[in-house]
């Protein structure tokens, strides 16, 4: 049964923690970071067996704190494997249950709001390398938070953008840019620094007339652990029934309680708290000119031009080991309309295609035991052009040139 697997998951993670530990002694900061970000694995599955929200939150913090930790050895690493002086190793982080196991309690004794707050908490490991092309909207993006996070001359107020919206075709690459974004605020602070993953309409579904106070919630525990990412996904729902009579009291209170969000009420103007909202939505057009004021930078993340698709396909290719026998123009002009997640489909398609053809016995190498199973050598080989075309003909892209199109008449409509 799985509830076995608690108890399991725990002890593995407090071996990968030795482990790191002895490494860490041993001043091996790149086994001490292997290990840490096992353990950070192993923490997050534990977590998923807590007792109750409360316990999970403190260990999604816990694997959060392991992560960074491996993050900051591996920089570490890097700097002198680039020539600077030995530093310091940090000192780890610790995995004692006494201090856990209080702070649970405490945290148990909080509402079940703020326990419905933490099954928003999200962990993500996409960092900027994982975003094909979008240079200007990662330059913007990273120029906002460098903004955010510098310290001003003396005396000088700078006024900074807290509020951004990403709209356009589904599958290019929204989320994953809010997530790359909350990962770069983990390595600029040492500080906690968590990503709330919000999808709008879940929310007013699951929490209806709680719904404004979960937001409330949510803004006050990024608050607490600033700087940190608010991530509103499906933002259009949140007006969506505006201006018709059918919008409930609890929808005009959600509303309400983000646009004062928004608008930084709540921080009563002070600077030393950095929430960053973004939200996103694919019908930007539903969405109301009082809400869309609110948002200093509304970005669009059309479908990827032939540059991004040419990155995209090497993220999705080469990054993951596979090897290429065409070129990479003619896949680029292959996936013409596709989205970043139809390119992704695709190659998954073709891969898994290859590798399923190459590997007809492996069935039954099962069938003689699991030994065999590991000692068995995946086949592959490289992928040619036909391959694409073939897997293309089964991908027709979600998103016409026609409804392309649209959100660049939309762009200018708001100019
Ligand atoms: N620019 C990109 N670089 C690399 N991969 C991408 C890119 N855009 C999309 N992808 C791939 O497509 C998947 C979906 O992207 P993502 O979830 O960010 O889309 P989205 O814009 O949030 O879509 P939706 O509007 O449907 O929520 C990603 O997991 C990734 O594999
Ligand atoms: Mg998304």
């Amino acid at each position: 049964m799985s509830l076995d697997l608690g108890p399991k998951l725990k002890s593995a993670c407090d071996d990968s923690l030795h482990k790191a530990k002895m490494a860490w002694k041993a001043g091996d900061s790149e086994q001490a970071a292997q290990h840490f970000d096992q353990a950070s694995k192993l923490m997050l599955k534990f977590a998923e067996y807590a007792n109750s929200r409360a316990q999970e939150y403190q260990r999604k913090r816990k694997a959060i704190e392991y992560r960074e930790f491996a993050g900051r050895l591996r920089e570490l690493h890097n700097e002198q494997a680039a020539g600077a002086k030995a530093a310091k190793l940090p000192a780890p982080p610790s995995n004692d249950e006494d201090i856990d196991s209080r702070q649970t309690e405490q945290a148990g004794n909080k509402s079940e709001l703020s326990n419905a707050v933490n099954s928003l908490i999200h962990v993500s490991p996409v960092t900027w390398d994982d975003i094909g092309g979008l240079e200007q909207t990662k330059r913007d993006i990273k120029y906002t938070l460098g903004l955010s996070l510098a310290t001003p001359p003396k005396g000088v107020k700078i006024a900074t953008f807290r509020n951004i919206m990403f709209y356009g075709p589904p599958g290019t690459g929204k989320t994953l840019i809010a997530a790359a974004t909350s990962n770069a605020l983990k390595v600029t602070s040492d500080g906690q620094a968590l990503f709330f993953n919000v999808k709008v309409s879940g929310v007013m579904s699951k929490y209806f007339g709680e719904s404004s106070k979960i937001i409330s919630e949510i803004y006050g525990t990024a608050r607490d652990n600033s700087p940190s990412v608010v991530f509103l996904d499906e933002f259009e729902s949140l007006t969506a029934s505006r201006g018709s009579d059918e919008q409930s009291g609890a929808e005009r209170r959600i509303l309400s309680t983000i646009l004062s969000e928004l608008d930084g009420l709540t921080e009563k103007g002070r600077t030393d708290i950095f929430v960053l909202t973004i939200a996103a939505t694919n019908r930007p057009w539903e969405i109301d000119n009082a809400v869309l004021s609110r948002f200093e930078k509304q970005i669009l993340i059309p479908l990827p031009d032939p540059v991004t698709r040419e990155a995209i396909l090497k993220i999705q290719t080469e990054k993951k080991g596979f090897v290429l026998e065409c070129e990479l123009p003619e896949l680029v002009k292959l996936t013409e309309g596709y989205s970043g997640r139809e390119i992704e489909r695709l190659v998954k398609q073709v891969t898994s295609t290859m590798i399923s053809e190459l590997n007809a016995d492996l069935p039954d190498v099962i069938d003689k035991g699991l030994a065999q199973a590991k000692n068995y050598q995946v086949k592959v080989r490289p992928l040619t052009l036909k391959d694409f075309q073939v897997a293309a003909e089964g991908i027709r892209p979600v998103t016409s040139p026609e409804e392309a199109a649209r959100y660049l008449d939309w762009r200018q409509d708001q100019d």
